[in-house]
């Protein structure tokens, strides 16, 4: 039996104090073995610093997935060759480094985790992740893990639905507010629309309310990163011996739902 952590969308230093706060007893209290997160907005709402991928690292996450703003801070490309725990999306332009699937030893598993980027409601800079999904469904392993980094529900339900009998769990990040909607399709694959984020609670993905209002009525006022208190969102799937997801279990901590453990 395997127990995988998967912490949705890190924002800013809000979401690295929740880590903080938070990782040490959540690994602790569901026995996890392996944990993931999704950090592409952890250093100041985009991209992601030396520094704090070495902190994700110090604080025990053991694979790091990225998105759309993968290469938002340019500090990225100096370290990028030697982050052996940074998974960036496989459908980025080709030009651009960094390893989009990678296989990790676990508990002599090999679970192997592939990051896209969807394309319905995104940015054209990323190509549409079927044209080379077969090519990493294919790829060798125990346990597959994807993080589709998509906007659109229909794309990520599509996404999982198609990789079901070749992947374990694909489970949905970018949209930063947790779904309700966890599951094991066909007894072959977990799933979730959006894992959530981990960020500031009252703010929009992680924005200032106030900064986000003022854009959105048309004035040139660049965003602020929340500083209200924060959430922690994740979610835990248990696989089998034969290397099946058997369940899948959200988490969500902040002012409205304090932590226990199952
Ligand atoms: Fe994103």
């Amino acid at each position: 039996m395997v127990r995988v952590l998967f912490i949705g969308d890190v924002v800013g230093s809000i979401g690295r104090e929740m880590i903080e706060d938070y990782l040490y007893r959540i690994k602790k209290d569901y026995r996890i073995d392996f944990t993931i997160a999704n950090v592409e907005n952890a250093s100041h709402g985009k991209g992601l610093i030396k520094k704090h991928y070495d902190f994700f690292t110090f604080q025990g996450i053991d694979c790091m997935t990225m998105g759309n703003h993968t290469f938002d801070k340019k500090e990225l490309l100096d370290y990028i060759d030697e982050a052996d725990r940074l998974i960036v999306p496989y459908n980025k332009s080709a030009v651009l480094p960094g390893i989009s699937s990678r296989v990790f030893d676990v508990s002599g598993k090999k679970i192997r985790v592939t990051n896209l980027v969807g394309c319905v409601f995104m940015d054209n800079r990323y190509q549409n992740p079927f044209d080379r999904f077969d090519e990493f469904l294919n790829m060798e392993q125990d346990i597959h893990i994807i993080d589709a980094h998509c906007e659109a529900t229909s794309e990520k339900i599509a996404l999982a639905y198609y990789a079901k009998d070749k992947a374990s769990a694909l489970l949905g990040t970018h949209t930063h507010v947790q779904t309700a909607d966890e599951r094991i399709i066909d007894q072959k694959i977990a799933f979730i629309s959006d894992v959530g984020m981990t960020g500031a609670y009252l703010s929009s993905l992680g924005c200032d309310l106030d900064s986000v209002i003022l854009k959105m009525r048309g004035y040139h006022a660049p965003f602020k990163m929340s500083d209200n208190s924060g959430q922690f969102a994740g979610v835990v799937i248990e696989f089998n011996d034969d290397n099946r997801p058997v369940s899948i279990e959200r988490i969500l901590i902040n002012d409205d739902h304090h932590y226990c453990a199952s």
